[in-house]
């Protein structure tokens, strides 16, 4: 059985009052910059943002559409991908002509986001941007252009509101920051 998430968690980083309102101030933005959209499709990617993207759409004023999409990095355990992504799961429909927004947890090397986004310009999207709940900046091995982000964050691993720890307490209302020593596989 896995703990109780009080036993490896080592402090709040975003309580759920925060996250909430920065997710009302971002869908208020993309409500304004695309007002004008021919068609707009937020694309979450699987499973991270589950819970950001169904909170974002809610403050969401233009009609949009959304799709899902499941990637993973290459061989399970080693740390940082090598920029190889498997694709789980496609989207179900295409995107040409449609105005694509990403919808990620959190960005760390960057390498996931760069595939993901090198494989989606090729389907000639009307544009193509992201929208990152979490940003760790300080670990991107590749450059990487984000059109929102929610929260700016320190190098340390994080998890609860989509993020998991081998699959679990991705349901917490709040952002955690792990204790020292709890060991984690971050494949
Ligand atoms: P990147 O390709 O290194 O940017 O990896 C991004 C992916 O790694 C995210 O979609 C998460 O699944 C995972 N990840 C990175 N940092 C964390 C963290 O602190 N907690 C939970 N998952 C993380
Ligand atoms: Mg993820």
């Amino acid at each position: 059985m896995p703990k109780p998430y009080q036993d490896i968690l080592k402090e709040v980083l975003i309580d759920g009052e925060r996250l909430q309102a920065r997710i009302a101030e971002l869908g208020k933005e993309i409500s304004q910059d695309y007002a004008e959209t021919e068609g707009l499709l937020l694309v979450g990617i699987l499973k991270g943002s589950v819970l950001f993207m169904t909170d974002l759409m809610r403050h969401i004023t233009v009609p949009h559409m959304i799709d899902m999409m499941d990637v993973s990095s290459y061989g399970k355990g080693v740390r940082r991908s090598s920029g190889e992504v498997r694709i789980l799961k496609d989207l179900s429909e295409g995107i040409e002509g449609l105005d694509v927004l990403i919808v990620e947890d959190i960005i760390d090397s960057g390498h996931t986001l760069s595939y993901v986004l090198r494989m989606l310009q090729a389907r000639l999207p009307a544009s193509l941007r992201i929208c990152t709940l979490l940003d760790k900046h300080q670990r991107r091995e590749v450059d990487i252009e984000l059109a929102y982000v929610g929260f700016a964050i320190p190098d340390s691993f994080v998890f609860g509101y989509g993020l998991d720890i081998d699959e679990y307490y991705r349901n917490l209302p709040f952002i955690g920051v792990v204790k020292d020593g709890v060991v984690i596989d971050e494949s």
